[in-house]
């Protein structure tokens, strides 16, 4: 069996953090998150997968994974360029995977629990294909599917404007080589894209069996930043204590804490998980950083609060200030300067930039 990662889009509601690289590489819980599906392979015994590459910044993919050979698995580039659809991308896997039943994941979905068990069924099976759904309270937004009575997918419909169930489609599918078929005889949708959807109703209406399951855990798409955010949350909920970095007197710790080598809090800071804290940071004085924060490499944080956001590697808070609910770039700075005059806001933004003051 082999894997394929969905590495490509423009992750557009995501700017400005993708105008530089591509959303999968976002890190949540100091991770990025393709690198989670890419586990969840690896975990359910697959190592021969390929990564299908998009137009944002490409080379910053193939630099973080190489290989694979760092991850355990042996990786193979594939390159989409422009986004023409989840079908389009899976359909330039076709030389890789040959007769090979294979999955492809999404590499900006994470789930709880991951794929393991539902592998091997899906192996044993002569299903064409098998796809994840899972409950949601906006299905408009997501692929739906509509099952019968007995449970067996009846229909998939791409994001409908009066959903008949509340199943999405979670971005995990299983396939066999029916598929590459399927995805020749499509055409462009209204928004341009190939349609996995699509793909997949093909199969059902050339009479081959699609199996499902419903996911009990979370599952997460993180096209959003708010998404982001919660996945950021979920993840640090299942976070192990380690620290590797130094405490200064005075320091309050509570909950489960994360700290990597080289970094230090300083004296009088508090300190409340889940949290995790990368290398070389300095955090401190008198400052607090609250549950359900990932704070990258070599940040500074001196004073003021930070809770429930994620700080990108080589960012600077000195502000005094409560930053809640936040995603901070890399390299970017939030701080105040109150003796100097004029005094009010001095920003320099980069484009589709959001700030609430
Ligand atoms: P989307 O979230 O639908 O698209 P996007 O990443 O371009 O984001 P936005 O809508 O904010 O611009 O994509 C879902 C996943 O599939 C994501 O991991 C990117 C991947 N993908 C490709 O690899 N190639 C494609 O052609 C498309 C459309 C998506």
């Amino acid at each position: 069996m082999k894997g394929v990662i969905l590495h490509g889009g423009r992750g557009t509601r995501l700017r400005p953090l993708t105008h530089t690289g591509p959303k999968q590489l976002i890190p949540i819980a100091n991770k990025p998150m393709s690198q989670y599906a890419l586990e969840d392979l690896r975990n359910s015994g697959i190592t021969d997968i390929a990564v299908v590459l998009g137009d944002v910044a490409p080379e910053k993919v193939i630099e973080y994974y190489g290989d694979g050979s760092k991850f355990g698995v042996r990786l193979t580039y594939i390159h989409q360029g422009e986004p023409r659809g989840i079908a389009h991308a899976v359909g330039l896997a076709r030389d890789f995977v040959g007769d090979d039943p294979f999955i492809v994941y999404l590499g900006d979905n994470l789930i709880k629990g991951g794929i393991k068990s539902h592998v091997e069924d899906f192996r044993k099976s002569s299903a064409a294909a098998h796809i994840a759904l899972c409950h949601v309270r906006n299905p408009e937004a997501f692929g739906v599917a509509e099952l019968d009575n007995k449970g067996r997918i009846m229909r998939l419909v791409e994001k409908p404007k009066t959903p008949s169930s509340d199943l999405a489609l979670v971005g995990i599918y299983m396939f066999r080589s029916s598929i590459f078929d399927a995805i020749d005889r499509l055409r462009p949708s209204w928004r341009g894209e190939l349609e996995i959807t699509d793909a997949i109703q093909g199969l059902l209406e050339m009479g081959l069996e699609v199996s499902s399951h419903v996911i009990s855990g979370w599952w997460k798409d993180t096209g959003r930043p708010e998404d982001i955010l919660e996945a950021n949350h979920l993840i640090l909920s299942d976070l192990t204590s380690y620290n590797k970095g130094k405490l200064e007197d005075e320091v309050a710790v509570t909950g489960k804490i994360a700290i990597e080598e080289g970094t230090v809090i300083k004296s009088k800071s508090t300190l409340r998980g889940p949290l995790i804290i990368g290398r070389d940071c300095e955090v401190g004085p008198c400052t607090y950083v609250g549950p359900y924060t990932s704070i990258g490499d070599n940040v500074v944080i001196r004073g003021g609060e930070v809770e429930n956001s994620i700080v990108l590697s080589n960012a600077l808070i000195d502000c005094g200030k409560r930053i809640v609910d936040s995603l901070v770039g890399r390299e970017s700075r939030v701080v105040s300067n109150e003796t100097t005059l004029p005094k009010g806001y001095r920003l320099v933004i980069g484009e589709n930039t959001s700030i609430t003051l």
